[in-house]
């Protein structure tokens, strides 16, 4: 089930109670109702509101509990209220006791007018949030950060019908602000262009384009797009789809108003704004000091340092989840389009960050990784539009904070900075050596094509009928030759490079037609004939990325270990789990017959295969006796969440099945997906065995350890009833006993 924020409802109404809920519920919120302040403190200790909503009145009355309970909640602050209030309650501004985090709704509540404010008060709430993280960034650096000026607002009222206008320019005038008034749709444009106002209300009809149609234009224009929308309306149940969505209007007034009520209303959207013109205050800061990208504005890996845990350590406090994505382009043309790309399509309260030469990483708060995914395939799915073959981008995403995790490891993890998450950078085309051999016909027009791609290590190395002069050292080989030729180049060439795992690329040469050569060796591989010369360019730079990779394994394993130990660190009884179970599965799998890169596999998945726990409580972890069945729901998330975090890895992507199911079991009763026998990934059937042996053999919190033998006994009779593959867990059980 994907995460939603939790709301909560204050007020002693029983038929007001039901009436939010089911509105609330309806637009697929997690809702939790009380009649009183202090039945709500009751429940604090299980789930963190992320929004209350709460009678204005009942609040004032209790002089105890409900101060009591927003100290209570202090940590997760930015927290938002929404107080409801009779409409002869008096001074509304005056109500708003806190900042610009909470708001007013006025009874009868409207569902159009709750839906609205609780979606802007959760944004808002972000916005808020990030220029807290960028304020702090900017004392540590001894930086004074933006502040707005205080000169008069602008406002765009666009309605058709003169007595509205004239009615409305009249409540306006208790604000100190320049209202323009624009009859028609093209009349708005036209001041938009002129001047960008601070507010843009709008009338849902008028004549000449639909006002839906006209906030969906501002928003998407780069002058307007943080500017708030105010829509006014008359129907008061508005289709809820299009409320709250990034493209609509920032709130709505159902007519008739109430005066005061759209006092109030122009007054949250011009602090709105406010809010957003001190985010790109604070953006320029930034830059003017050389924390972003010169020519981009991307802020740089120093902010990303700073904001990643300051991220964590609020979505701890705050029960949210957010996703680190990051995409990675292989041309820096290509990171341009993307980067561009991503900035129009990211919530205002999204941060993008520049952390490595073709590395974007985003951070999308309260974002599970499912919708995360969702949102960043459309960046994607756009890329070809822009111009970006889809071989040079790669998305990765980790998801963080869903399970109301301990983020005590995951500090230390970022502690190093980004580069031990995401492992070597991409390639650069400087000093990479390329050597191209074979066939010499048209391997000068193949160095001129990769030179002019900014190789400037090419070197021809004609191969028929000279012998190799010694050793060979390069990063990467092309060997070109026809269909017939090309296998007794090889068994020539292999041998001589002083490094046997070098990549080679097989570039075929002569006619088009007939297969490839069947069997080549581990490091070579080759491109089809035919192929155009984007195509071979990509391969280059494919196989010089993966070399790369394979050079910084030792760099990123060294970090993967560290994870492990710190994982382990916390409990003796699983101490050296990881590595004895990578190392009896690598085992196992030599026995079975598995190829070399499947070992590899079994011996990543081996050792990272629980790495998920790090993100639960320690106090589950070490619970002695039974969990309860929110505690095990927990425990059993940690196969996905291994799984989400080591997706990061482009070397891991092998063990990613493993990580992912290594506690489905044979009978379909396992998790997380309930696969059943071969359905389960081969793989991660091996490690299954391998690791219930284990843990077996070790003493849990909630009982004693096995002996060899018992743990072999209780082995092998759970595969006879099913759970295990009988046949792995056969041959896993000779191997012990030999
Ligand atoms: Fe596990």
């Amino acid at each position: 089930m994907s995460w939603k924020p939790l709301i909560y409802i204050i007020t002693p109404e029983n038929s007001e109670r039901t009436v939010l809920r089911a509105q609330l519920l309806g637009a697929d919120y997690n809702v939790a109702a009380f009649h009183s302040s202090d039945e709500a403190l009751s429940c604090l200790a299980d789930s963190i509101p992320h929004l209350i909503i709460v009678d204005a009145d009942h609040a004032q009355d209790e002089t105890s509990s409900f101060p009591d309970l927003m100290q209570r909640l202090e940590k997760a602050s930015p927290l938002p209220l929404l107080h409801i209030r009779a409409p002869d309650g008096g001074d509304y501004v005056r109500d708003i006791q806190r900042d610009a985090s909470d708001d007013t709704l006025t009874r009868p509540v409207k569902s159009l007018e709750l839906l609205s404010r609780v979606g802007s008060l959760l944004r808002n709430r972000q916005l808020l949030g990030q220029i807290r993280i960028q304020e702090s960034f900017l004392a540590s650096k001894d930086i004074k950060p933006f502040c707005a000026n205080n000169s008069p607002p602008t406002i765009l009222l666009v309605e058709d019908e003169a007595a509205e206008l004239a009615n409305i320019r009249r409540l306006l005038e208790g604000i100190p602000c320049n209202v323009i008034a624009a009859r028609t749709a093209a009349d708005a444009l036209w001041h938009v262009k002129r001047k960008t106002p601070q507010l843009v209300i709008v009338d849902l009809l008028f004549p000449d384009l639909d006002g839906l149609e006209l906030c969906r234009y501002l928003k998407r224009q780069e002058e307007t797009k943080y500017t708030p929308l105010l829509m006014l309306t008359s129907v008061p149940e508005l289709d809820n789809r299009i409320v709250g969505l990034n493209s609509g209007p920032d709130d709505y007034l159902v007519k008739p108003f109430n005066d005061m009520e759209v006092l109030t209303r122009v007054r949250r959207l011009l602090n709105r704004n406010r809010g957003h013109r001190k985010l790109l205050g604070n953006n320029l800061l930034l830059n003017r000091h050389g924390y972003t990208d010169a020519s981009s504005g991307i802020p740089g890996q120093e902010f990303f340092r700073f904001v990643y845990p300051e991220m964590i350590n609020w979505s701890q406090k705050a029960q949210l989840p957010f996703t680190v994505a990051r995409i990675r382009v292989s041309t820096e043309e290509s990171f341009l389009k993307i980067s561009s790309e991503t900035r129009s399509t990211l919530r205002n309260f999204d941060l993008d960050f520049i952390t490595g030469d073709l590395d974007l990483s985003l951070i999308l708060p309260e974002t599970p990784s499912d919708r995360a995914q969702v949102a960043l395939s459309r960046i994607l799915a756009r890329s070809e539009e822009i111009g970006v073959p889809p071989w040079e981008i790669r998305l990765v995403t980790v998801s963080i904070g869903e399970n109301g995790w301990d983020a005590r490891h995951i500090s230390e993890m970022f502690k190093a900075g980004p580069h031990d998450l995401t492992g070597p950078k991409g390639h650069s085309a400087n000093g990479q050596k390329i050597l191209i051999a074979g066939d010499s016909d048209g391997s000068s027009d193949l160095a001129s094509v990769l030179s002019a791609q900014g190789y400037d290590k090419v070197e021809i190395l004609p191969l028929e009928g000279n012998p190799v002069p010694g050793k060979v050292k390069a990063n990467l080989v092309i060997l070109q030759g026809d269909l017939e030729k090309v296998p007794e180049l090889l068994q020539r060439l292999i041998p001589s490079l002083t490094d046997p795992e070098t990549p080679v690329l097989i570039k075929y040469t002569g006619p088009v037609g007939g297969s490839p050569t069947p069997s080549i060796p581990d490091s070579a591989d080759y491109i089809p004939p035919g192929s155009g010369t984007d195509y071979f360019l990509h391969r280059v730079r494919n196989s010089l990325n993966m070399a790369q990779l394979r050079s910084g394994t030792e760099e990123v394993e060294s970090f993967l270990k560290r994870l492990i130990r710190l994982l382990e660190e916390g409990d003796v009884d699983v101490q050296g789990h990881g590595q004895q179970v990578a190392n009896r599965a690598v085992a196992l799998g030599t026995r079975l017959g598995l190829e070399r890169e499947e070992l590899e596999a079994l011996r990543w998945g081996g050792l990272l295969h629980d790495v998920g726990k790090i993100f639960l409580p320690g106090k589950i972890m070490a619970k002695e006796g039974m969990l309860s069945a929110e505690e095990f729901m927990m425990v059993k998330s940690h196969s996905k969440l291994g799984y989400d975090l080591c997706r990061a890895f482009t070397i891991l992507d092998s063990a990613l099945p493993i990580i992912k199911h290594h506690h489905e079991r044979s009978d379909g009763k396992g998790y997380p997906e309930g696969l059943k026998g071969d359905n389960i990934p081969l793989l991660a059937r091996i490690v299954s065995v391998v690791d219930v042996y284990d843990t077996l053999t070790r003493r849990r919190p909630y009982r004693p350890a096995f002996s060899a033998e018992e743990s072999a006994r209780i082995l092998r009779s759970e595969s006879e009833n099913g759970m295990w593959d009988m046949k792995i867990a056969g041959e896993f059980l000779k191997m012990i006993e030999s």
